[in-house]
């Protein structure tokens, strides 16, 4: 049986960022001057500029996923009808968790009063208002780190031709790092070279002490198998709040696993990996565990099949963020945690769960998980020709690495004092169950 790793494939956002968008982003070469006695109330440089920032700025900017920037005023007017339209009907931004459970710090959606905002100023002739009102939104995101400015940037050790069709194997890459001691970190970033074939980039660490053997279809499986960062589509670099890092020890390696998409043309790619150092003392150390299940069968044509899986917590930690993952079939996603007095609570509902977008939902106030509680990830899957993503709704579905195979995974990125000394990171894996429509 392909297990494959315990690990992500991501969406392909990218590739049809490239193939889909091209044509219109044309249309915002053809600016005209703002038109004559222009209406709204709201400006582009008080109202628009802010809003965007906060809220498109982290893909649409310079080499980010989106296929065009909205980082001045030319721009954001040259797409202004379809602004109106994507933020009108929920397209964008992409945002997916069920606003009833759960309050998120990166929320991405908009209020509805922000959508009247957006399609009255659209509507009302698309004011620049003036330009001192221009504070530092646009300039936050031209930067192509949106963590700014790194300390350190690695390249990937060697560029990586990326074939025009067929099926290509995750590739592996190791940088060694040379710290000669242990390092903390409190913002990471990967960023990828060639946005059109990268389709993920998982960054781990290879302790010389714990040496991971990078190539084994097995990686990840142990809760500390070392991820440190992630890219793919949606998803957000990693911003420590203070006193919070996660570490690289002596000596580590870096491994790049690349998961590359052929386009229909000979690509290359040479990603980069950027990291901040931790400033301050360091109270907590970051982590990522998964509760996760990979014995499962989706048979054919089912439409809502139920895969769970649950985590016991051996010691307590604190939850700061959730990332569900599964591949086409992926219909939706639930979180529960189960309190050793037997409380279950919904942590987050993800009830249409969408591929093409891999998002790390951040807690506004980490949950505090007591040992004993138990994790209880519940996905459900479309194998059906409901599905427009299915590729083939009469094969039976396992689990595996390429993305017409399948995954669940609840991710969790987690924290745990760093004066707590354990012989583990406290979580058991526990096998999950899987049962039928
Ligand atoms: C998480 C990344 C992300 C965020 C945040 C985001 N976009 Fe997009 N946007 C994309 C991508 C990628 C595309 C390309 C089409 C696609 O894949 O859906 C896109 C496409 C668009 C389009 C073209 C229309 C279309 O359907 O192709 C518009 C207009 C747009 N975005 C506006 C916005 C606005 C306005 C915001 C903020 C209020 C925003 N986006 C936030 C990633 C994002």
């Amino acid at each position: 049986m392909l297990k494959g790793s315990k690990l992500f494939s991501a969406g392909m956002a990218l590739a049809l960022a490239g193939v889909l968008v091209a044509p219109v982003a044309f249309g915002a070469e053809e600016v005209s001057a703002p038109a004559a006695g222009a209406t709204s109330k709201y400006t582009y440089t008080k109202d628009i500029a802010p809003l965007i920032a906060a809220k498109c700025g982290e893909c649409h900017r310079p080499n980010g996923i989106a296929p065009f920037s909205m980082t001045d005023y030319r721009q954001t007017r040259g797409w202004g009808k379809m602004i109106k339209e994507v933020t009108g009907d929920g397209r964008m931004p992409p945002w997916h968790a069920d606003p009833k459970i759960g309050h998120w710090s990166n929320d991405r959606s908009l209020t509805v009063d922000q959508k009247a905002m957006v399609a009255a100023w659209v509507d009302g002739g698309m004011p620049q208002g003036n330009p001192a009102d221009l504070k530092t939104a646009e300039a936050a995101n031209r930067s192509e780190w949106r963590i700014g400015t790194p300390d350190m940037i690695f390249d990937m050790p060697e560029g990586a031709a990326v074939n025009p069709t067929g099926v290509v194997p995750y590739k592996y890459f190791e940088t060694k790092t040379n710290f000669k001691e242990d390092v903390w970190v409190s913002a990471m970033e990967c960023l990828p070279g060639n946005p059109k074939v990268v389709h993920h980039i998982i960054m781990f660490v290879s302790d010389p002490k714990k040496p991971m053997n990078f190539r084994s279809e097995e990686v990840g499986e142990d809760d500390e198998g070392g991820f440190l960062d992630a890219f793919a589509p949606g998803g957000i670099p990693q911003i420590l709040p203070a006193g919070q890092a996660r570490k690289i020890p002596a000596g580590s390696s870096l491994i790049w696993q690349v998961h590359y998409t052929p386009t229909g043309k000979l690509e290359n790619d040479r990603s980069r990996f950027g990291i901040k150092f931790a400033k301050g003392p360091i109270t907590n150390q970051m982590m990522t565990g998964n509760c996760i299940n990979h014995d499962f069968e989706i048979p054919a044509n089912a439409e809502n099949h139920k895969v769970e899986a649950y985590l016991p917590f051996k010691t307590g930690v604190t939850i700061m963020s959730l990332s569900p993952h599964a591949h086409y079939r992926g219909k939706s996603f639930d979180y529960f945690m189960v309190y050793p007095d037997g409380r279950e609570e919904q942590i987050i509902s993800v009830p249409k769960y969408d591929f093409n977008w891999q998002t790390t939902y951040n807690f506004e106030k980490p949950l505090e998980v007591p040992a004993g509680a138990k994790m209880h990830v519940v996905a459900h899957f479309d194998n059906s020709s409901k599905n427009p993503y299915n590729p083939d709704p009469e094969k039976a579905v396992h689990w595996g690495d390429q993305t017409w195979e399948e995954m669940m995974i609840g991710f969790f990125h987690y924290s745990r004092p760093v004066n707590v000394q354990v012989s583990d990171s406290g979580i058991q894996i526990q096998k999950g169950e899987t049962s039928g429509d």
